[in-house]
């Protein structure tokens, strides 16, 4: 059975990475979240996903050079379109919050870490760190564009998951995986055709493409039995696998 993984929560419906958007996801019977990491200026590990925080509140400015106080004065679902959701001020979560909440579902948690364009010192030891307080280890997945920081992750936890994410072909990425010791691959669609992901998963590496928003591909990848998918639209991935 295909997994589904909530991009961002449900944030084809719900202002992506909140509180309001992880909830909707759990609702809608998805399997898992996926949502994106930085650290704000003392250090706390915030969910959001550009490294400022512009595009999706009513601030200005880089998450990093903002305290945790400063970030939850926000709106984070200031730019999102519903009225309801933006008289309802939903706040930038911290990890620490998100985790909290799973103490009350079984749902897996994939962390992106947003460490692409820039390094956050520690950020890979003080995630690592707040899983095992939360003893998350079996639900964890964590990825990155990052692949450096997911060896790195190894490193320090070779029990959790890693995953590397890229949008380009790989030639039997499956290779690269056992290569930098990742037990999944998070493919960008265009770059996940049947072949590659039975070849992966025939290698034992779990495959979830992203953002897998179309019925038609959405039927396509639950149709080779596709790991998991991750989507913006759970709620529908959650009805269209009834039929499988
Ligand atoms: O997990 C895959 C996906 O989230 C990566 O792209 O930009 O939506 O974080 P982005
Ligand atoms: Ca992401």
């Amino acid at each position: 059975m295909t997994l589904i993984f909530a991009h961002r929560g449900s944030a084809g419906t719900h202002p992506e990475n909140t509180m309001e958007s992880f909830i909707a996801a759990e609702r809608s019977g998805a399997d898992g979240i996926e949502l994106d990491v930085h650290l704000s200026k003392d250090g706390e590990i915030v969910v959001i996903h550009d490294e400022t925080v512009d595009r999706t509140t009513n601030g200005k400015g880089f998450v990093h050079q903002l305290s945790i106080a400063e970030l939850k004065e926000l709106n984070a679902s200031y730019k999102f379109k519903t009225f309801q959701s933006f008289i309802r001020s939903p706040k930038i979560p911290t990890l620490k919050e998100v985790f909290e909440w799973m103490r009350g579902n079984d749902l897996q948690c994939n962390i992106e870490m947003k460490n692409g364009k820039i390094m956050y010192p520690l950020l890979e030891e003080k995630m690592i760190q707040l899983i095992r307080d939360y003893q998350y280890e079996e639900r964890i997945i964590i990825s990155s564009f990052n692949h450096y920081s997911l060896v790195h992750c190894y490193q320090l936890a070779p029990e959790l998951e890693t995953a590397p994410l890229y949008s380009d072909g790989l030639y039997m990425p499956w290779v690269y995986a056992h290569a930098i010791h990742a037990k999944g691959l998070h493919p960008n669609l265009k770059a996940a055709p049947d072949m590659i992901i039975q070849g992966a998963m025939a290698d034992g590496i779990a495959v979830r493409p992203y953002t897998v928003n179309k019925e038609s591909d959405m039927e396509r990848l639950m149709n080779i039995q596709c790991s998991a998918i991750i989507t913006d639209y759970p709620a529908k991935a959650v009805k269209l696998r009834r039929k499988f």
